[in-house]
């Protein structure tokens, strides 16, 4: 059995910078035609020239593989209209960070009062520029993402023609926001459709599936399933792929973040093929995104085969998901090389 997907999309990616940057750039643009960038940096991404030059060296980096970069802004409070009208050229989107609450945050968002946010906000919805959100708060971290949801009912409601895009969803709660308010859509990672905090820490911990939002409930789970699997029109993929040394991982204070971007395409056939729903597939990884987001990528066939693909337990010192376990589908031999 083989399926060729077209032009599949990553709408949440983090691609680092500097030797990691090289070292793991080529596992996502190998296999896919695009991704949404994310410019959690140190320091984080919020000048139109840090935008160019970053894009540069993820383009060396890609080693001439077609692969899109949908550039994105950290976002600040004091983002005018004039200036945002020079940046669209370069991004795609804007990415809000509470202050401190995942990795390289520290220079988020500390108030969530209209009133401070919209000075940006307002010159985002008239330019149709969309708001990427990392949707937690500071509460219990079970509890952090549904918290959250009044924020995103409050934004949605003042700016209803700002797209909102709550990043990584892991609460079913979240899905409920999704039906209620035209202007919000999602993204949903591999690991949250794979995953629950059992998983993570249910047995012995597992530091290589530890990341924020952290994996939630079996029945949020099933919920984040159900959209997927149906791939509906409000949410698309993006994997979060996190890279850290092994070192941050395997320490103590182990950072936060899932590498899976080696093994996402095969991961999400296995899955979607055990719900009988292949035929979603496309729309999931590509045509949602590209509706969403008003995007037309590039063209690349991607053709994986029903064949077992044992996964490296390590690649370029990062560990990847699913390390040293065997998936269903593999990679079509003839690409990625
Ligand atoms: C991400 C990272 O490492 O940059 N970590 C994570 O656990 N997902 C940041 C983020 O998206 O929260
Ligand atoms: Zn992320």
């Amino acid at each position: 059995m083989k399926i060729t997907l077209h032009s599949p999309l990553d709408m949440h990616l983090h691609l680092r910078d500097g030797d990691m940057l090289k070292s793991i750039a080529r596992y996502s643009s190998r296999y896919f035609a695009g991704a949404i960038i994310m410019p959690n940096l140190v320091p984080p991404v919020t000048t139109i020239e840090q935008v160019i030059e970053y894009d540069k060296r993820i383009e060396e980096a890609i080693d001439g593989d077609s692969f899109e970069r949908y550039m994105t802004l950290f976002f600040k409070n004091s983002y005018g209209y004039d200036f945002l009208k020079e940046a669209e050229k370069y991004i795609k989107a804007i990415k809000l960070y509470p202050s401190g609450i995942t990795t390289n945050s520290e220079g988020g968002v500390s108030s969530f009062e209209i009133d401070d946010l919209k000075e940006t906000l307002e010159a985002m919805s008239e330019l149709g520029l969309p708001l990427l959100v990392h949707g937690e708060t500071n509460g219990f971290v079970m509890d952090r993402e549904r918290e959250f949801g009044s924020f995103y009912e409050k934004i949605a409601s003042a700016f209803p023609k700002l797209k909102i895009v709550m990043e990584h969803i892991t609460d079913r709660h979240s899905i409920k926001l999704l039906n209620e308010y035209e202007n919000l859509y999602a993204t949903i990672t591999l690991h949250h459709l794979y995953i629950t905090l059992d998983d993570v820490a249910g047995g012995l911990l597992k530091p290589h599936l530890f990341c924020k939002p952290i994996a939630k409930r079996y029945e949020d789970r099933e919920a984040l399933l159900d959209v997927a699997l149906k791939a509906y029109p409000k949410v698309s993929f993006g994997s979060d792929s996190a890279p850290h040394p092994i070192s941050s991982k395997e320490s103590l204070g182990c950072a936060a973040g899932v590498f899976s971007s080696f093994v996402a395409l095969p991961a999400l056939c296995e899955l979607f093929e055990k719900h009988n729903s292949l035929d979603n597939l496309q729309k999931f990884i590509s045509d949602n995104a590209r509706e969403i987001y008003d995007i037309v990528p590039i063209k690349k066939e991607v053709t994986l085969v029903k064949k077992e693909f044992e996964v490296p337990k390590e690649l370029n010192g990062v560990v990847p998901m699913f390390y040293g376990e065997k998936l269903d589908w593999s990679y079509d031999e003839s690409i990625g090389s």
